[in-house]
């Protein structure tokens, strides 16, 4: 089972998940890495999801157009919309404080 070290506010939160597992799917069935991931619509339009990979951005496949659109020139800075990734190897994100403001708690209007 693929490993993930989830990285946020100067924690290290870890646990092995399901092969072909989405995180900001299981972070909404209250499993890890909730309550830590911050996610709003699960969709790709919101970019709440944003993280930087930190290991494994090697098995990814390519950001698609979603990911393009929503994280511009942070993709050349190793983040993605995790939203948008089924996790099929060990991975090692960082989800930063800047990441998750715009709103304590409210959902984004996604158009
Ligand atoms: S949760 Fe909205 S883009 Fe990932």
């Amino acid at each position: 089972m693929p490993k993930v070290v989830f990285h946020k506010s100067g924690h290290t939160y870890e646990d092995e998940v399901k092969e072909n597992t989405n995180l900001v799917v299981r972070a909404g069935v209250r499993q890890f890495p909730y309550p830590n991931l911050v996610y709003g619509c699960g969709m790709g339009k919101c970019a709440k999801c944003a993280c930087r990979i930190d290991r494994g951005a090697e098995h990814l496949p390519a950001p698609n157009w979603k990911e393009k659109k929503q994280l511009g020139e942070r993709l050349e800075r190793g983040y993605r919309l995790v939203c948008q990734l089924w996790i099929h190897h060990d991975l090692e994100l960082t989800q930063e404080e800047a990441a998750t403001d715009g709103g304590a708690g409210a959902l984004p209007a996604c158009a």
